[in-house]
């Protein structure tokens, strides 16, 4: 569009929506029905899309189709390998076949360049990121991961991430995410320009805060790394993007928006409905939508 003076208008919006969980029909039916407001609104889809590698293709194939650009980071969800997915891919393999699928839809994930959104409320630097989890938002009385984990195991709340998210080759993984985050912070690093601040995009919470409200804090060592605490105020941040706690709402810390944006489990959506809409609009920032 084309405004006074002959100066490009932005058009179209910066969304995000997360934890879509298309293995429940109900959101699969929700899904099908996600379109844009506008022809330019980019979509950010921060993790949890599905477990099994179609239904993940089925669903960033629609949304390529629609939206002028996806941008997507994987949660644990996607990371799973169930025993009746054919695809059996563990680890870094399945992490990279996801990658590829995004190359091949036109995607963006982790491992491309940070595209730069110059709509409403840019410029802003998209930075999708991949940085698991290290067993280091322990609960009380845990020093240890091995403290964190008993105490875990005693109390019955256990991730499922235990059982089917595999580090291969690392060892553990908090290895795994050790290494993510070194790789992803040498990224930030050099891409850094405080006239283009960061969209931060992570399934997790960059910051331990938001796991606060937890109700079974246990949960929370499956929901980040201290090694990020002060990566919103460390690196030019507009706002940081995440999901994977299903519990939808905007805070702030250091003065910096946090947005989680999940769509949930049919069983936590229906009490309330979507009282935030399903797309949640990133940018601007001042906007507490
Ligand atoms: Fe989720
Ligand atoms: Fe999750």
């Amino acid at each position: 569009m084309t405004g006074r003076g002959g100066k490009i208008d932005p058009v179209g919006d910066l969304l995000a929506i997360s934890d879509l969980h298309i293995s429940y029909a109900e959101n699969k039916d929700i899904v099908r029905d996600l379109r844009p407001g506008a022809p330019d609104d980019w979509l950010i889809v921060a993790g949890d899309v599905a477990e099994q590698v179609a239904d993940v293709e089925w669903t960033l194939g629609l949304l390529a189709e629609r939206f002028a650009k996806v941008v997507w980071t994987p949660g644990n969800h996607e990371l799973w390998t169930m025993p009746a997915d054919a695809v059996q891919a563990r680890g870094v393999e399945r992490y990279e076949r996801f990658v590829e699928l995004c190359r091949k839809l036109g995607v963006v994930s982790p491992e491309d360049e940070y595209p730069v959104w110059e709509g409403e409320g840019g410029p802003a630097r998209v930075a999708p990121m991949f940085l698991g989890y290290d067993y280091t938002f322990r609960p009380e009385g845990a020093a240890t991961k091995e403290e964190a984990l008993k105490i875990a195991h005693a109390s019955g709340v256990v991730c499922t991430d235990e059982y089917y998210l595999h580090p291969d080759p690392y060892e553990t993984r908090d290895d795994w995410c050790r290494a993510r985050v070194a790789h992803t912070e040498a990224r930030l690093t050099a891409a850094a320009d405080p006239e283009k601040p960061f969209v931060l995009v992570n399934h997790y919470s960059t910051s331990r805060e938001p796991t606060r409200v937890l109700r079974y804090p246990e949960f929370a060592q499956w929901c980040g790394t201290e090694l990020t605490a002060d990566w919103h105020t460390r690196f030019p941040t507009a706002v940081m993007v995440y999901g994977h706690l299903h519990i939808p709402r905007i805070t702030h810390y250091d003065g910096v928006k946090f947005q989680e944006v999940s769509l949930g489990y049919p069983r936590e959506w229906r009490k309330h409905g979507h009282p935030h809409g399903l797309l949640r609009k990133v940018l601007p920032v001042r906007e507490r939508v």
